[in-house]
């Protein structure tokens, strides 16, 4: 039996020698190794064998076996690897060459500063709300004491929507600024209230440098009990301070919107001279800035808010004035014409 053994083994790597492909190679392995193979077979009659016999074979047998499955196997992973690198010098790929990066996208600079400013006024207890850009006519005029055929809507002549009417609040209206949000957010919470509104507005406009028929506002609101200007003058003075990151000093000049009373104009200090008077302030030392004042008792009223027990201020200013300022950028229509040169600056 230990010849047999041993000439099993002899055929065996000399078949392996012969062998070219990984075909061959599984057929040889099956016909000595396999399950009815000529080992396997032969190993079948090691337990015939007279006690002193069978461990010599048994071990000869074992050590024929694992000799004869390491050839098999060193031989296909050879296979393996040729069929491999042939491939590779078929379809050459070289996975050391970086890929290729896809453009990545970028927070616009009106959203950028919309951001600063929502983290600023949020710091100091004021909501963010948001409104409806197709307004009705009674939010946007009425219901800030802008009364049908009042002179006043001529500072805002605009887009009105043909067919769509809302039932108890008249024609409906691309909104000419975020106003309107103020008789709403009043409705839906009632005093006391804090908020600032950010949001996009039209008007109908010829567009030039600094004209355009779209652009961003930011509202604030807010009303409480013993409210007085001072207070609009020191929140302003802060955010200004905290958005321009030095100290920027704040003035009222008196000015007219049909939904405060007393009505003003904010200013703040030319940050470029030091109000010594500068082309950018032409040359006053003063940046004209927002429309703000009292809340209208009128207008507390149509947002249900009792005008004998609160008062509170209101105010308006352009986002998108306020990013050309900052950018120094001389036109308003670069912002939203999407060219990707002007915008990738950001
Ligand atoms: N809505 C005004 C405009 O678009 C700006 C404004 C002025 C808003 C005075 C206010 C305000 O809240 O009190 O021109």
């Amino acid at each position: 039996m230990k010849d047999q053994l041993e000439k099993i083994k002899k055929d065996a790597l000399e078949a392996l020698n012969k062998i070219k492909d990984i075909d061959a190679l599984k057929n040889l392995e099956v016909k000595f190794l396999g399950r009815k193979g000529l080992l396997t077979n032969l190993l079948r009659g090691v337990k015939d064998l007279s006690p002193a016999e069978k461990p010599l074979i048994g071990k000869l047998s074992n050590t024929i076996k694992v000799d004869l499955e390491q050839a098999f196997a060193t031989l296909g992973q050879k296979f393996e690897t040729e069929k491999l690198e042939k491939e590779l010098k078929k379809d050459f790929f070289d996975t050391t060459i970086p890929g290729t990066a896809r453009p990545l996208g970028h927070i616009h600079p009106l959203s950028q500063v919309q951001e600063e400013v929502e983290r600023i006024f949020n710091q100091m207890g004021f909501a963010i709300m948001d409104g409806p850009e197709v307004e009705s006519e009674y939010y946007n005029f009425e219901g800030l004491n802008i009364p049908k055929d009042h002179p006043a809507r001529d500072m805002q002549d605009t887009f009105f929507l043909k067919d769509k009417n809302d039932k108890d609040h008249g024609r409906m209206v691309l909104r000419t600024h975020t106003s309107p949000v103020q008789v709403r957010t009043m409705e839906k919470y009632g005093a006391p209230l804090r908020v600032i509104v950010p949001g996009r507005v039209f008007r109908y406009e010829a567009t030039d440098a600094s004209h355009d028929t779209t652009f961003y506002q930011v509202e604030g609101l807010l009303i409480d009990k013993n409210i007085s200007l001072s207070h609009l003058k020191g929140v302003m003075a802060e955010f200004l301070t905290r958005l321009f990151g030095k100290p920027v000093k704040v003035r009222f000049r008196p000015g007219y919107f049909p939904f405060v009373e007393p009505g003003l104009e904010l200013d703040f200090s030319c940050l470029l001279c030091g109000e010594k008077g500068c082309r950018v302030c032409k040359h006053t030392g003063w940046i004209e800035f927002m429309g703000a004042g009292m809340v209208h008792e009128n207008v507390l009223k149509a947002g249900g808010v009792d005008p004998k027990e609160y008062q509170g201020w209101a105010f308006g200013f352009g986002l998108t004035r306020l990013v050309m300022m900052r950018y120094g950028i001389d036109d308003i229509r670069l912002l939203t014409n999407g060219d990707q040169r002007f915008i990738k600056q950001f």
